[in-house]
């Protein structure tokens, strides 16, 4: 067999999704686009603001000499400068660019995080319902991840968490707003965690690292200001990217900030600079590198998912579906009617209804909706919606 046992047992144990999204193209080939419900993939539809193809044009009308060579592999200066200028403003934490490394995406950001923390054996810490690949990437590195449960409204079970850490433990992994349930962590939350490490470091006389996943934190709702994790705990390190905020996820652009409390700051930045080379990512693309440098505190139009997100959870809701509902990101992460996941999932999709169910994220008994997608799709799929409500005996 070409493909090593590992990757392969992975490929299985990873396939909700990318099955269902697969499934989609088969369905709306049998069906038609416009009869198949794809909920599966959180691939924005929006397009990117207009900002963005300014920029673009701008530079490529006046191409600056040497814009497409090597660069040092944290990223160009200015680019790192003027996202760290953006933080500040947000967060009123004084970064600078010695703070800030480009990577290839939020998912390039946690790689290179845990390849420079993780010696082997080290323990991850981060929370069920959780992000797949949070798996693959501790394992890539040596780590071992430990799996923490969430309470009954997804918020952290600190106490749990409490009970998980050991000496062996290096970082713990949050993602807020989170995939799959649009959560995002109160403040409260935040402080208490913070408090927790800090009592963990001195009781184990270790260092843990807070690693905030944060690719959705431009996608909240109601008005609700992001609570910050810099505040809580010193050797945090955030990691986001503009594939949601100015839905750009194919041009893998975004960064890692490094609290500027954090201990040995210059060695770990270092240390990033070395796994971004040498995981072969070498840096951020130049070109979006250079683009996103005009392009800071500009967002897409928030309104529209959340109009998304309004219509769906009302409706749901009112079909007698149990959900909480999402502060932020673009998924909803219903109970199922029947604690079997998958054979909601296979009823829905009898529908033309395509959902991922929960045990895909670590928490059977609900699945994911993924509302990134035309209003149309969200409006005609409620007919399937409340077919299957009925059938399971939901009012
Ligand atoms: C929770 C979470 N983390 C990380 C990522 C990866 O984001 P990026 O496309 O910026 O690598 C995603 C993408 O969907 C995500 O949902």
């Amino acid at each position: 067999m070409p493909i090593a046992k590992k990757i392969k047992h992975y490929m299985e144990s990873a396939s909700w999704i990318r099955g269902m999204f697969e499934e989609g193209i088969r369905l709306k080939h049998q069906y038609g686009e416009d009869n198949v419900f794809d909920f599966s993939l959180g691939n924005p539809v929006l397009e990117p603001p207009l900002a963005f193809h300014a920029a673009l044009r701008e530079l490529l009308e006046h191409p600056q000499p040497g814009m497409h060579r090597y660069m040092p592999n944290v990223g160009y200066p200015e680019t790192r400068g003027a996202v760290a200028a953006q933080l500040t403003k947000e967060t009123g934490i004084p970064f600078t660019a010695e703070h800030i490394v480009m990577c290839v995406g939020a998912a390039a950001g946690i790689n290179v995080v845990l390849k420079t923390l993780l010696d082997p054996g080290d323990e991850v810490l981060f929370f069920a319902p959780y992000f797949v690949e949070y798996h693959f990437y501790v394992d890539y590195h040596g780590g071992v991840a430990n799996v923490v449960p969430t309470d009954a409204n997804f918020d952290l079970d600190l106490e749990a968490l409490e009970a998980a850490l050991s000496r062996r433990s290096k970082v713990v992994l949050i993602n807020s707003p989170n995939n799959p349930t649009g959560v995002i962590y109160p403040a409260t939350t935040l402080k208490q965690i913070g408090e927790l490490l800090h009592r963990k470091e001195r009781q184990f006389n270790t260092q843990l690292y807070l690693l905030s996943d944060e690719p959705y934190k431009k996608l909240i709702y109601g008005g609700l200001t992001y609570p910050e994790i810099y505040p809580h705990h010193p050797n945090t390190m955030t990691v986001t990217s503009h594939a949601k905020d100015l839905a750009l996820p194919g041009e893998r652009i975004g960064y890692i900030a490094v609290n500027p409390e954090c201990a040995d700051l210059k060695d770990l930045i270092s240390g990033m600079s070395f796994t971004t080379r040498t995981l072969g990512f070498v840096n951020a693309p130049a070109l979006m590198q250079r683009v996103i440098v005009k392009l800071q505190g500009v967002t897409i139009e928030m309104s529209q998912y959340e109009r998304k997100r309004n219509f769906f959870c009302d409706n749901l809701a009112t079909m007698g579906y149990q959900l909480v509902k999402p502060q932020g990101a673009f998924y909803i992460f219903p109970k199922t009617p029947i604690a079997d996941d998958v054979a909601v999932v296979k009823v829905l999709q009898a529908k033309n209804i395509l959902t991922v169910p929960g045990r895909g994220f670590g928490t059977p008994g609900h699945f994911r909706i993924a509302y990134c997608v035309e209003d149309r799709t969200i409006e005609r799929s409620m007919d399937g919606f409340r077919a299957v409500a009925k059938e399971f005996g939901l009012s």
